[in-house]
């Protein structure tokens, strides 16, 4: 075989423990995610309260531990006070992100049912578009102060006695884009963002603040503008946040995976204006990364246009549902790994989104629920990559792309818990031409044997699944990898995610 990695990985050598917070989603008020997604009364799987079971039965079965809400841009312009109280009496709002009609039907209080029910968080944003400081800390105070003032008070009369005590909280949306319902400049938003998370914290002094980054690393004012919002904002905020989406624009599949490059790219420099701040302010304290928007997102692009144009104010449209291929589910695990891979300062990533808008899960208003290729790696990535990540020493042969010139054929990364003793690699063969032989030398782990090899092979690139059929899934290929004396050897097919998981062998 021409086409050969080597890797070592120890059990001493580590990157980090990983916050199972980068295994996060996003719910927005936008398209069919919230109506026809997680809340269908009419639907025959619907709970007491409107949700429907098939859904909650996907989402925990990835096991998502945080999940945004409730935008997104939508959040820009959006007033809480009426997603809360008497479902009645809520009105209905032109909803000018999306140019939708918002119903708010669902709010809320409603919204953190439904996370209890899929046993994960809230990661709420504050709308610094259209309002700021005041509305913030009103919301703040309705969510999260136990009781005796005007918003903990309401919030009581509205039925939830005890506070929702949400930990982390967006200080807005994509603050740099111009698209953006109440757009700013760096040095308006960083005092904004500043005095904000001053005035939250007095509230609450227990949160978790996220300022908004760069919207993606193509963005004019990118880095600058994070490091002028961190020179306003950085003893108030924990976090600064990274957006990006990533599409097969030119229909060139080898180029297309190296995108996960990209991300790399744009969370190391990331990474170094944080520490340049800090270097600036002789600080002691770390801003870490919430990569709170994540995936592929471009089939939909003309037809979400054309929608919104032509077709707007209508409630629950179909927007940003993209249909994913096989290749797009290759790329979400090359940026799983590359997630995994900077645990040490990446500590919440949200993959945007969950349910229909641009998502691993789809619903059928009058059918069921069905699978996208992309939830698989996700699934795979969140059920099996708690723990510890491990460095990796690797070599190995690699190809020519027209955006990258040379790139690596196997990009992986390797999680060791300690827990349920076992270790974890999960790579991708991203040449798409030639199958390759990866060798790890696992000696630190040498009590440990194969569990089982995890295999998603495509022949066919733009394979896609749908209600009606699935061409898309793992499987269990064991005969692929072998272990002899402390040392892997594994045969990962041309385009193909693995996950091969090791268990310590039973005395
Ligand atoms: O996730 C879809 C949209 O992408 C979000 O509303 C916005 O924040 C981003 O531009």
């Amino acid at each position: 075989m021409n086409r050969k990695t080597k890797m070592i990985i120890d059990k001493e050598l580590t990157i980090s423990t990983i916050d199972k917070r980068i295994y996060g989603s996003f719910i927005e008020h936008l398209g069919r995610a919230v109506y026809e997604g997680i809340y269908q009364p009419n639907h025959v799987t619907a709970d007491k309260n409107g949700f429907r079971k098939d859904v909650i039965d996907l989402v925990k079965e990835i096991n998502v531990p945080i999940i945004r809400y409730p935008g997104g841009n939508f959040v820009s312009n959006f007033y809480w006070e009426d997603s809360v109280g008497p479902i009645s009496e809520r009105p209905k709002r032109l909803e000018i992100a999306w140019r939708s009609i918002e119903t708010n039907e669902v709010g809320l209080n409603e919204f953190s049912k439904w996370i209890k029910e899929v046993n994960s968080e809230i990661m709420m944003a504050v709308n610094l578009g259209t309002r700021g400081i005041q509305d913030a800390c009103n919301l703040l105070e309705y969510c999260n102060h136990t009781s005796g003032s005007k918003y903990s008070d309401l919030r009581i009369k509205h039925g939830i006695e005890k506070p929702h005590n949400i930990k982390v909280w967006c200080l807005g949306n994509e603050m740099d884009g111009p698209w953006q319902i109440g757009h700013k400049t760096m040095n308006e938003y960083g005092r904004l963002a500043n005095e904000t998370a001053n005035a939250m914290r007095q509230i609450d002094p227990n949160i978790e603040l996220v300022v908004c980054g760069s919207s993606n690393s193509s963005m004019p004012t990118f880095p600058e503008w994070e490091a002028t919002i961190l020179d306003h904002a950085y003893d108030n905020v924990d976090y600064v946040s990274l957006h990006h989406y990533f599409g097969n624009f030119n229909d060139d599949s080898n180029d297309y995976l190296a995108q996960s490059d990209t991300m790399d790219d744009f969370i190391k420099t990331v990474v170094s204006t944080c520490n340049y701040i800090k270097a600036k302010k002789r600080s002691k304290k770390d801003i870490n990364l919430s990569f709170d928007e994540w995936n592929v997102w471009f089939h939909s692009n003309s037809e979400d246009d054309n929608t919104m144009k032509n077709n707007p104010w209508q409630i629950a449209p179909r927007l940003l549902e993209d249909i994913y291929t096989f290749e797009d589910a290759l790329l979400v695990g090359l940026l799983l790994i590359t997630l995994i891979r900077n645990s040490d300062r990446v500590k919440m990533a949200c993959m945007a989104q969950l349910v229909n808008v641009i998502a691993p899960i789809m619903t059928d208003a009058q059918g069921g629920v069905w699978k996208q290729t992309i939830f698989y790696p996700y699934m795979h990535a969140s059920k099996y990559g708690r723990g510890v990540a491990l460095k990796t020493i690797t070599k190995g042969t690699k190809h020519k792309t027209n955006c990258r010139d040379e790139i690596s054929d196997i990009e992986s990364v390797s999680v060791y818990n300690e827990e349920t003793e076992e270790v974890v690699v999960f790579a991708v063969n991203r040449n798409i031409e030639e199958d390759c032989e990866l060798t790890i030398d696992i000696r630190s782990f040498s009590d440990y044997s194969l569990l089982e090899h995890i295999v998603m092979e495509n022949d066919d690139l733009k394979a896609t699944n749908s209600l009606l059929k699935e061409n898309v899934f793992p499987v269990t290929k064991n005969e692929r990898t072998t272990v002899d004396n402390g040392v892997v050897t594994s045969i990962l097919h041309k385009a193909s995610w693995n996950v091969i998981r090791f268990s310590k062998n039973s005395k």
